[in-house]
Order: structure tokens, then C-alpha cells, then sequence
């Protein structure tokens, strides 16, 4: 019986593990430019944390075991809540604000599909301490600052930006019990993941009134504050959510001087699925829009409290590597022929007595930091010369007749073909 990888598992061959490395490569450099320290957790952990604060969406894709104590464990899905559970744990002893970013392998017991998998890569970038608006555009600039890095233009991807507070305050202000609130911000997420009237139909079940519904759907689709106030007039009057829109401002206002605002847009739809965020919410998509998000986040201010510790303001984003990675390649920013194998020298040696040198100018290349192969078999040139380019040399030293007769090297460039005549001492 030949066994089979698991669905929405990956097997990262050397080609696969190239791309890997340099989309997680170029996470770690960006982090660290944009002032970001590394961290890791377990791969799994207690059930329930993830019960806590998720929300249903992701509980329900868990993959959960019970270990032989009895204990229920969850591999984890994200890396939020085992943030916050180890800085609850030195709160005191950490200087603030805490820039933190790590790049777990998660896993999510989701239908696999296009840019989805169970198993991926996400890059996580973390502000904790800081209640600023400043740390929520300084994580949607860093997000960004990667996207640009790569190649991506503001008319590859967007970043959709929008608030929770602001929708909490709209909600509340058009009737919408505060006890509904946590119920509808998963259903409202699903706007463009569902048929329009699938979407209508599930939101005014949850409403129970067709003329709130409808103002909601009104309101999903403001992009500017001017929108929300042709649609709810009175809202004009209501601090809190002049609050939140100002604060919105505020971070735009952060991302223009930072120049990334021809990357980013006020958008009402933009919910987020997961129950903790507070705050600003954002998400970054493809202008082409036929991909779920690039990355998504927001501010959760109330995390740490509700996992034990004290109340320590929160923002943050994730990013996948199996979205960006399809956006790459559809950009043609990303080719196979991008990872080409690269080694600086390949000691080719045509004749059996020879080896022995060969062995040591290898080991003498090796030893001084140049990265040097070879061949097992001596004697067919034109075969190691083959595989000196598959190894992509860019020199072959060639070990035969002009050793044998005078000690010479023959070192042959492999992009030019043109060859010289070294001595060992010469290398
Ligand atoms: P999330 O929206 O669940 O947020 O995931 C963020 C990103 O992870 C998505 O936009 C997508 O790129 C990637 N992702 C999620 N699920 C999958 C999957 N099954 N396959 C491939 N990629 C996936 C969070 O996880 C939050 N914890 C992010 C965060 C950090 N918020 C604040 N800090």
C-alpha cells in the first residue's frame, strides 16, 4: 500500500522549500527593520484557550486530541491566544511598547481549497502596551512594507481598513442589542464569502428586523464617513462613534505621511471573523478579488484581561504564505526559475590517483567559506561538467592531464566557457 500525504498537508521538496524560505526570509527581515523582536509557543495547547476568545469559526476547525492524562489539547490554529498567554505571564517585566513577531506553522481543519490549506505558514506581527492609534498603522504599514518589498504595487493589493467600535457604536445606535453584537460580527464577515442572497437572508434572520437589515447592508458598502452619514443621518450626534471615525482618520492620516495610502481604503464590510478585536480592523486582498485575504488583524484590547492577566491594549495582524504565494506567482513576481541552485566552485577530477587532491582543494574551499561540491566518480568530464551546472557552479576546477604534468588546475568559468590555468596556491 503506498501512503498517501494527508489532504491540505504540503511536502516541501528543495524547489518548495526555496519559495518557503523566501517568503519567510523576507517576513524576518521586514519585522526586524520595522523594529519587531522574535518569539515561539508550543504547537499545541490547552482546548479551551482557543474556546475562550476565537470564536466559533475557528473552535470549530480545531484538531484536537486528548492526551493519554486525560487533558484536552488543540494543535494550535493561530497564535494570538498563545501570545497573550505569555505575556500575561511577565507582563510586569516587559518594556513597552512590546513589538513582538513569530512565524508559526498552523494548522486548521479546513476545507482545503484554493489558497486554504490545514496546514500553513503565518507570519505574525504584534503591539501590545501601546493604545495609540500609531501601533495600529505602524502593523498595517509593516504589513505592507513586506507586499512592497516584494513587488507588489497599490494596484496589485489593498488594504481595506475599518473599525469595530465603529460598527459596535452604528449597531447599538440602529437597536441592535449589545448581547447580539458578538453573534453578528462572524455573520457579517461572510458578505463576500456568500451568495448576496444567502448573506441577506442569514443576517436578517439574525436581525429579526428587515428595516435594520437593510440599513446594515447600506452601510457595508460606505467607504467614506460621508457615506455612513447620508445613510444614518443622526449619527453626527453619537460620540462614540465619532470617536472611532476619528480615530480611523487619525490612522490614515499615519499612513499617508508613512506613504502607503494609495494602498489603503476605508471599507464598512471589512468585520473579521474572529470574536476578540476591539478596534480598528483591516485586511489586505487582491485588486483582482477573486482570493481570499492576504493577511488580516486589528486591535484587541480586551484579550489579556479575558485570558487572566491585566488589561493591556493589543494590535496586530497575521499573514498566510499560501495566498501571497499564489499573488506572487500570478504577478509573475515568483518563478521556478527564481531558487536556481547556486554553488561557487565544482571540483571535477578526470583521473582516479588525482581524488585525493581533489578531496583536499574541496575541503581547503569549504574551510575558507566558499560553498564547493563534487563528483564520487573520476574519469567522463563532460559527466561532471553536467553536474556542475545542475548544481548551478559558477567555476569548475578540473583535476587531470595538466596536474599530472605540471601541478596546474584547470579552472573553466561556467557562464563564459573561458578557461585558466591555476595552481593550488592560487585558489
Ligand atoms: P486570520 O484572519 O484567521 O487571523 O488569519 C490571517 C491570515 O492567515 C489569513 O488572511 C490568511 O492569509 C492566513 N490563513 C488563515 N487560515 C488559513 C488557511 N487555512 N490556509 C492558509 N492560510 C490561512 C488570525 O489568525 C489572527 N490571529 C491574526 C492576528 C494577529 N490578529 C491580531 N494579531
Amino acid at each position: 500500500m503506498k501512503i498517501q500525504p494527508v489532504k491540505g498537508t504540503r511536502d516541501f521538496y528543495p524547489p518548495q522549500m526555496a519559495v518557503r524560505n523566501f517568503i519567510i526570509d523576507g517576513w524576518k527581515a521586514v519585522s526586524r527593520r520595522n523594529g519587531f523582536v522574535e518569539y515561539d509557543g508550543p504547537i499545541f495547547e490547552y482546548l479551551q484557550m482557543y474556546q475562550i476568545k476565537s470564536g466559533d469559526e475557528i473552535v470549530e476547525q480545531l484538531f484536537h486530541l486528548t492526551d493519554r492524562g486525560g487533558r484536552e489539547l488543540a494543535i494550535r490554529p493561530e497564535i494570538t491566544p498563545t501570545l497573550a498567554r505569555m505575556v500575561n505571564q511577565q507582563v510586569n517585566a516587559l518594556p513597552r511598547p512590546i513589538k513582538w513577531f513569530s512565524v508559526p506553522r498552523l494548522c486548521r481543519a479546513e476545507r482545503p481549497q484554493k489558497g486554504r490549506l490545514r496546514e500553513f505558514f503565518q507570519w505574525n506581527i504584534d503591539i501590545l502596551g501601546a493604545d495609540d492609534v500609531l501601533a495600529d498603522a505602524e502593523v498595517i504599514f509593516c504589513a505592507l512594507d513586506y507586499l512592497r518589498s516584494v513587488g507588489l504595487t497599490s494596484k496589485d493589493v489593498a488594504a481595506k481598513v475599518s473599525s469595530r467600535k465603529l460598527l459596535a457604536a452604528l449597531l447599538l445606535h440602529l437597536g441592535v442589542p449589545e448581547a447580539s453584537l458578538a453573534t453578528l460580527y462572524p455573520i457579517l464577515d461572510k458578505k463576500a464569502k456568500l451568495p448576496a442572497d444567502v448573506f441577506e437572508k442569514t443576517l436578517a434572520d439574525a436581525v429579526g428586523s428587515s428595516s435594520i437589515t437593510a440599513t446594515i447592508l447600506k452601510l457595508l458598502d460606505a467607504h467614506a464617513a460621508d457615506d455612513i452619514a447620508a445613510i444614518v443621518p443622526d449619527i453626527a450626534s453619537n460620540p462614540t462613534a465619532q470617536a472611532a471615525l476619528a480615530e480611523l482618520q487619525q490612522i490614515f492620516d499615519a499612513l499617508r505621511a508613512m506613504g502607503v495610502a494609495d494602498y489603503c481604503r476605508f471599507d464598512m464590510s471589512i468585520v473579521r471573523g474572529l470574536a476578540y478585536y476591539t478596534g480598528m480592523v483591516f485586511e489586505v486582498h487582491d485588486a483582482v478579488g477573486d482570493l481570499r485575504a492576504v493577511c488580516g488583524g486589528g486591535r484587541y484590547d480586551n484579550l489579556l484581561r479575558d485570558f487572566g492577566g491585566p488589561s493591556l491594549p493589543a494590535t496586530g495582524m497575521g499573514m498566510g504564505d499560501c495566498v501571497l504565494e499564489i499573488l506572487l506567482r500570478e504577478r509573475g513576481l515568483l518563478t521556478d526559475d527564481s531558487f536556481k541552485r547556486q554553488t561557487d566552485y565544482f571540483v571535477a577530477c578526470t583521473d582516479a590517483q588525482l581524488m585525493p587532491k581533489a578531496l583536499e582543494i574541496v575541503a581547503q574551499l569549504r574551510r575558507n567559506g566558499a560553498a564547493a561540491e563534487f563528483s564520487y566518480k573520476t574519469g567522463n568530464l563532460g559527466k561532471q561538467l553536467k553536474q556542475a551546472d545542475a548544481c548551478g557552479a559558477q567555476k569548475c576546477l578540473i583535476l587531470g592531464q595538466e596536474y599530472l604534468a605540471e601541478q596546474k588546475i584547470v579552472c573553466k568559468d561556467m557562464s563564459s566557457g573561458s578557461q585558466t590555468l591555476l595552481t593550488q596556491e592560487n585558489l
